[in-house]
Parts: structure tokens; sequence; C-alpha cells
């Protein structure tokens, strides 16, 4: 692999997506790692992130200073290509200009990882702290009005350096620079593609499961379906799918899982309908965290009666339910290393709370996988457009976007009100610009208004259409005005309980993306 070395910025993720689009595979590492534990990773490559910290301040995080001396080509990147200067004997200190933003940098030798480049470029720069002098043996490629040494090249010992952020799409010629490193300073050849990940994971799921029978749980989501679809290419019929329907997500996303699905993938499918179950339960309850606790709560009971259905009767067959698949992405197992080197790993549970006597191994084929890859892995596999492209939606579905008690009815009027939006920003081509647009009815919020002269007195619907990246923090999207008339046209001509259609303008901090 090539890996790449957090520094503790949240960069280090971009970077190796960078150069994953680069056909080549990465992996995020802590700066703590040793050269010993670089050795045993074996990588071709080393990426050093920025980070927040100055080289020359007590404590700032540096790397084992052996790794330089492994002949393994590494390319830094601001705080990293920093380190690497100041480790290696170059002169680093405050700049006398910082540079924030939009930055010309002008190319002094387009050779190297700057190979093909203009006389100039537009780069993204964020540093306070430059790089004065390169240390002995390294030619200067770049240089900047706030930086004297922006670029710097070592090929005899192949060691790289560049102050911008190459991984950011607002250096435009960035990738060009990530590409130059890997594939011309490195030597590595294109060898990471949708095609080569499901080979890989299929003998992988292959060896490890062997005979087993193998159980997974679908949400109507990418994950899942994904992770579904691709142990089922590896093992067939030993995976079965559960499906629980709690009645609460959107228009066709059942028929999207019960039949797209399962025709596009051939996959065993055995959908408990507990919609009935999951609204008497909610009834009366309008208070946001018990509308989640009791959907949690019955969801994980819900599925864990399928489970046990299915596990005896395999066991009647003489077969053993041994794997639970989880579609658990690379993000969220990333060990990365913080300001004080301490690794902090994050796990993810989509289904937890079985009991200890339904215990199975996990299989979790999209570990090593972000969202862009498991998208193209799913389209790769043949699994519907609709699905593979699904915006993030949350687990317990439309029951927290009707603000107020949940009844069939109002369930009935979101989902139509919830459909037209959807298919307006579609036509608009908004869908990839958008991170996710939940539609929320205020159902207890009455106000006036005239239809064909009648006055009416109906619900308001909000449109929350935000951008993010990660969905930690996010704006409030700005949807072109006829888009928004549309939909608003829409929604009060076909939705007879809706006579107001009203626009969430307020970003996360303060608010939160989904309304409770
Ligand atoms: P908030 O509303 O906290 O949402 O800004 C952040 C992101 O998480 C999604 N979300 C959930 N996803 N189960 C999920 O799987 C949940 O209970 C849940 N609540 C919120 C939300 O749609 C947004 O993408």
């Amino acid at each position: 692999p090539v890996l790449v070395v957090d520094f503790g910025a949240q960069y280090a993720q971009l970077i190796a997506r960078r150069v994953r689009e680069a056909h080549v595979y990465s992996e995020i590492v802590p700066h703590s790692i040793t050269a010993e534990q670089i050795k045993e990773k074996d990588p071709q490559a080393i990426i050093l992130s920025g980070g927040p910290s100055s080289v020359y301040v007590e404590g700032a995080p540096l790397l084992d200073p052996a790794i330089f001396e492994l002949d393994i080509p590494i390319l830094g990147i601001c705080y990293g290509f920093q380190v690497m200067a100041h480790q290696l004997g170059g002169v680093v200190d405050k700049a006398a200009l910082g540079e924030y933003g939009k930055t010309e940098a002008y190319i002094d030798d387009a050779e190297s990882i700057l190979t093909g480049s203009p006389a100039e470029q537009t780069t993204w720069m964020s540093h306070g702290v430059a790089v004065n002098d390169a240390p002995e043996g390294f030619k200067v490629l770049a240089h900047t009005e706030g930086a004297p040494v922006a670029a710097m090249a070592n090929k005899e010992r192949g060691l790289f350096g560049v102050q911008w952020h190459p991984e950011v799409k607002h250096t435009p010629l960035g990738q060009d620079i990530i590409e130059n490193f890997l594939h011309k300073e490195a030597g590595l050849p294109n060898s990471w593609d949708s095609s080569s990940i499901i080979e890989d994971q299929v003998a992988k799921i292959r060896e490890e499961v062997g005979d087993a029978q193998v159980i997974c749980g679908l949400s109507g989501g990418v994950d899942s379906a994904v992770a579904a679809a691709l142990v089922h290419k590896a093992i067939g019929d030993q995976l079965t799918c559960v499906f629980v329907d709690h009645g609460l997500l959107r228009k066709g996303e059942v028929e999207q899982v019960k039949h797209d699905f399962v025709e596009a993938t051939g996959i065993k499918l055995v959908t408990v309908d507990a919609s009935d179950d999951f609204l008497s339960a909610l009834e009366g309850v309008s208070e946001p965290e018990r509308k989640r606790k009791i959907i949690g709560e019955k969801f994980i009971r819900t599925f864990e009666k399928a489970t046990r259905q299915i596990v005896a009767e395999a066991a009647d067959k003489g077969a053993e339910i041994k794997y639970l698949v989880q579609g658990t992405l690379y993000p969220d197992v990333v060990e990365s290393g913080g300001g004080d080197g301490a690794a902090n790993i994050k796990s993810h549970h989509n289904v937890g709370g079985l009991p200890d006597d339904l215990q199975f191994s996990l299989i979790e084929p999209l570990r090593t996988l972000f969202k862009d890859e498991v998208r193209a892995v799913g389209t790769e596999l043949g699994l519907p457009e609709e699905m593979v492209w699904r915006q993030p939606f949350p687990g317990p579905g439309l029951a927290i976007r009707i603000v107020g008690e949940i009844t069939r009815e109002r369930l009935a009027v979101l989902r139509e009100a919830d459909a037209i939006a959807r298919e307006e920003l579609s036509n608009a081509g908004l869908d990839r610009d958008i991170w996710q647009c939940p539609v929320v009815l205020l159902a207890d919020v009455h106000s006036v208004g005239v239809q064909g002269d009648e006055r009416t007195y109906g619900s308001p619907i909000v449109l929350r259409p935000v951008s993010s990246e990660d969905a930690m923090t996010a704006d409030w999207s700005r949807v072109p005005y006829d888009v928004l008339a549309k939909i608003s046209t829409r929604i009060t001509n076909e939705c007879r309980e809706i006579n107001r259609v009203v626009l969430d303008v307020t970003s996360k901090p303060p608010a939160t993306i989904e309304w409770e």
C-alpha cells in the first residue's frame, strides 16, 4: 500500500482518497508509527499529511527519523513537508508572510513532482510557517511570495515535498502532483479500481467463510446493499438477507429493496413487515428522543426474532449461521494520530445489542473503502442507481421528520412531499451537489391559507437542503429560486394538507441537519 501518515488535521482522509483516485491503494496510519512498524506494512510509498502544529514548537509531532532512511519514496505535504525539511536539516521558521487560501506558486523547475506544470499555478495554501532553506541535497522546485521553498525534491533519496495542498479541489493541478509522485517517482502502476476491489474482496470472503452460512441486515441504504451484493457474489445462496420494513421509509424505497435489488442480485431475502408493530409502539409519542429509543429497541428485537428463525431453519437442515455482514466503511475504522500521538479508534455499530446466544463473527467487506468507492463497486455490481446514489437517510426514517405524533396519514403526506422534492432536485441535476435534503412535516403547526377562494388551515413543509463533507458540519444549500418555486408549487398543489412550504436557512451548528 501507500501509507498516508496523519499529522492530525482532517487532510489525511482526503489524501488517501486522492491516492486511490490515482488507482493506487492507500491506508492511513498515525504519525507515531515507527520505522519498524512501517517495514512490517511494506509500503511502496509514503505521504506525510498536513497538520495544525508548527515544527519548531516544543512537543510538535515529528516522524521517527529512521523512516527517512528506509529507502521508500516519501512525499511531504504542508506540515508534512515542513517536518521533512526540519528533520533533514533545512531551515523552517515563522513565515514573513502567512498564506491562507488561494496563492500563486511560481515554478522554478517543472520537473519531478511538478512535471507538466505551467510556470505559474494557482494553489491552495494554509501556512504561517515557511521553509526558508531546503535541506542539503534538495533542489528547490517552486516558491511563493511567502514561502522561499514551496516545493522541493531529492531524487536520489526519493524524497519530495510541497507546501500547498495538492489534495484539495482548490488546487486545480493538485492531482498531477500526487500522480507524478506515485507513478513517476515511486513507479507505482494503476492497480486499484472497482473491478480489482471486487475481485479481491470476493476471494477474501470465500476464503474466510468457506461453506458456512451468512446473514445480513438490509436498511435500504447504500452500504448494507453493496456489502450484501459483494458477499452474495462471493458465496451466493449461503447468504440470507433480512429486511425489516419499519414503515418509516420514503416513497418507493421498500419496493427498491424487495424488487429492484433482489432482481439485480438474485439475493435470498426475508422481509419482515413490521410497520403495524412500529406504528403502534410510536402512537402518541412526539418527543424525539423517545421516538429514537422506541425505534432503536424495536428494530433490534425485530431483527433478532427474524434472525432466530433463520438460524432455526438452517439448523433443521444441518447448517449453521456463523457470520453477520456489516457495512462498516473505512472512515469509521481509521486510526488517526491526534495531537498527542495516541491512536483514537472509532467503531461503528449498525446492528448492536443482539443477545449473547446469537453470536456471529463479523464480515465487513467495505472496511477498507471510502463512500465513493462503495458507490463505484455498487454500480459495477449492477445495483439500482437510486440505491447506489441514495443520499444519507437516518435509521429512524420519516419518524424524525414529522415534528409531532406519527400517524399513517401524516406519513402519507410527508412521503408525497418528499418524493416531489427529490424528483425536482434530481430533474435540476442537483443530486450530487446537495449532501442531503430532509423534507420535514411540522404536523402540529397550522397556518391559514387560501386555495381556490377557500380558506385552508394546513400544515407547513420545511425543505432542508444542505451541503456538507461529513455531516459533522453543514451549510444550507443555495438551491436556485426557480427550483424551489417548482417544488413549492407542486407540493401545495399535490398535497392537499399542505398550504405552505418554507426553507430552512440555518447552518450546522447551531442547528442539526435533521429537525429531531
Ligand atoms: P444531524 O441531524 O445530527 O445528522 O445533524 C447528521 C447526519 O446523521 C444522519 N442521522 C442519522 N443516521 N441514524 C442514522 O443512521 C440516526 O439515528 C440518525 N440521526 C441523524 C442525518 O440524516 C445526517 O446525515
